[in-house]
């Protein structure tokens, strides 16, 4: 008798597959022409992926005292010298249009009261200059994204289909370097399908998971990154992971994140005497970048001993708190923490991938018609610590400029060559999937533990050894057993850890996030850290 997937097609042919479809990945797919077929793949449900749980914005110029010029200081300044200055301003010269395309597109954004779009503030930024939807940003994008993708006849969305690696020629032992699809697990019937396509676009996220505290959702697992690198692209400045100052601490939270437009609104950092510590550290005190403020808190909470700091907002009038934080209000009240009347505790977690896939301005890789962008991109715009709310902005920006390269390369670009379907001949199901959820655990303890915010030498060589042990581990279980989800994203997350290692092994300074107790000064060349996937070598000294 057949089994359902014996009645389901196991290979599909489109013009462009997006793997992804956060906001990188659905601003892709929406500023393609109709006449191009396009799949958008997501690992769990459309809106699922980090763009769903943004909280505090997205950058952009808007009032008449910014100007592009100090949103791009602003943005240098925080990224430690490490911004590559063009695409610094071809981002931030993008940003009022980038708006405006998302309320063309049904973003009901927070308004003044003359209408105009209300502009909150975050660290790192001079001016108020973050457009939002109250404290849901994510949401109001994703949700308003996605339903304009399910209306359009060209855009097919697949859900619970997660990305196994990229076909290339070279794989294929054709000519050329090209990129030509993708193997994908259906989770629906567990079968690996094939999907040809003449463009890929990876925009898979970041790989905050790799920590074993983080705000991101749970698929934050790095798989772009690691696919890209497996295909033969360069991986820069995977050394650079932020951690967000202010996680909400309560032991049925997971990963609750307290945006910085709280600090921006006038929030104050405590230690749990009380007092205020941030003007020790900096000038800024709690509007400083990053980078410094989840260092003075992590340091702060060394010195005590403590648990946790304090976050409060609770000195602001109750409704001004409702009115602007009306999600953070509720969700904290639901752990019995009433944000009007008292100190929220707080921890800093992982939060953003700062290095990435090496891309272009056209958000082009090393690789022929494979795109990365967003969060698992690189595109300079970060350095060694990003701005606040240039994030999203980054996945607008450049997911535009992908779809109009994808756009003018149409014509000249040949259907992809016949490839075989998945093999699964040679394995045979787990009988240990133990050894999944161990490594796992494993791998985020000792990333947190030995690759944190304050790194030693001798902490990354430790992680080092364990992480080629697993990598030898996990090879071995990839190579031998059917391919399930955790097994993916286990294998995907050892991959990036590396990078990762590596990377922060080569940096001999402390630059941005990366700061090590072996080497605390600055050296006087700032130089990104670029490893090469076929002789693992950077360029940097
Ligand atoms: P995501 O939105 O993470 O989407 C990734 C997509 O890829 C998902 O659909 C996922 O299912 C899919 N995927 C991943 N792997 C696979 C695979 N193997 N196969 C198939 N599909 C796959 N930035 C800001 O600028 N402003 C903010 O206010 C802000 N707040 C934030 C708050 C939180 C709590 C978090 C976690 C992040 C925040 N950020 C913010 C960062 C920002 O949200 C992310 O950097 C951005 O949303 C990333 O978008 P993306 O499209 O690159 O990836
Ligand atoms: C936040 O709202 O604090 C997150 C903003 C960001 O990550 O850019």
């Amino acid at each position: 008798m057949a089994r359902d997937y014996d009645l389901m097609p196991l290979s599909y042919e489109y013009d462009v597959l997006i793997i992804g479809s956060g906001a990188a990945g659905l601003t892709v797919a929406l500023n393609l022409p109709d006449h191009l077929n396009v799949a958008v793949l997501s690992k769990g449900q459309i809106t699922s992926g980090a763009t769903l749980w943004a909280q505090g914005g997205i950058a952009a110029v808007q009032d008449q005292q910014d100007s592009i010029d100090d949103h791009i200081r602003d943005t240098l300044n925080s990224g430690a010298g490490l911004c590559h200055e063009d695409a610094v301003r071809f981002t931030v010269e993008h940003g009022r249009e980038s708006i405006e395309w998302l309320v063309e597109n049904g973003v009901n954004f927070t308004r003044d009261d003359q209408a105009r779009l209300h502009l909150t503030r975050e660290g790192g930024h001079s001016h108020r200059r973050i457009i939002h939807a109250a404290d849901a940003t994510g949401h109001a994008v994703s949700s308003a994204l996605s339903a304009r993708a399910a209306s359009r006849a060209n855009i097919a969305l697949l859900e619970n289909r997660v990305a196994v690696d990229l076909i290339t020629h070279r794989k294929l032992s054709l000519p050329g370097n090209r990129c030509v699809g993708a193997y994908v697990l259906n989770l629906g019937d567990n079968h690996v399908e094939l999907f040809r396509a003449r463009f890929v676009v990876l925009a898979t996220g970041g790989a905050s998971k790799v920590y074993r505290y983080t705000s991101n959702p749970d698929g934050a697992s790095g798989d772009g990154i690691a696919m890209a690198w497996r295909a033969g692209c360069r991986a820069v400045n995977m050394e650079f992971n932020q951690f967000h100052p202010t996680c909400l601490y309560h032991p049925h939270a997971k990963s609750f994140l307290l945006t910085e437009a709280i600090r921006g609104e006038g929030g104050h950092l405590l230690l749990p005497d009380g007092s205020r510590f941030m003007d020790r550290f900096d000038s800024r005190g709690e509007l400083a970048p990053r980078d410094v403020v989840a260092r003075a808190i992590d340091h702060e909470m060394k010195r005590l001993g403590a648990d946790c700091l304090y976050l409060d907002i609770s000195h602001k009038p109750a409704d001004f708190i409702r009115q602007h934080f009306p999600t953070i209000y509720e969700k904290c009240l639901s752990f019995g923490i009433d944000i009007t009347r008292e100190p929220i505790p707080v921890v800093p977690a992982a939060h953003y991938t700062c290095g990435g896939i090496q891309t272009d301005q056209c958000a082009r890789t090393d690789v022929n018609q494979l795109y990365v962008v967003g969060e698992a991109a690189f595109t300079g715009l970060h350095g060694a610590n990003r701005m606040a709310s240039n994030s999203l902005l980054e996945c607008l920006v450049y997911g535009r400029a992908a779809a109009a390269d994808i756009t003018r390369q149409d014509a000249d670009i040949p259907s992809p060559p016949p490839v075989a379907d998945w093999d699964e001949s040679k394995v045979r199901d787990s009988d240990e999937d133990v050894v999944i959820s161990h490594n796992w655990d494993e791998l985020r303890h000792f990333m947190w533990d030995y690759v944190g915010i304050v790194r030693t030498s001798k902490r990354l060589q430790r992680a080092k050894h364990r992480v080629d042990l697993l990598s030898r581990e996990i090879g071995e279980f990839y190579s031998n057993y059917r391919v399930s989800s955790d097994l993916l994203e286990l294998r995907n997350l050892v991959t990036v850890a590396d990078l990762i290692i590596c990377s922060a092994l080569q940096r001999r300074e402390s630059r941005g996030l990366h700061y090590t107790l072996d080497y605390p000064g600055l050296n006087h060349e700032a130089r990104d850290t670029v490893l090469m996937p076929t002789s693992f070598h950077t360029s940097a000294p």
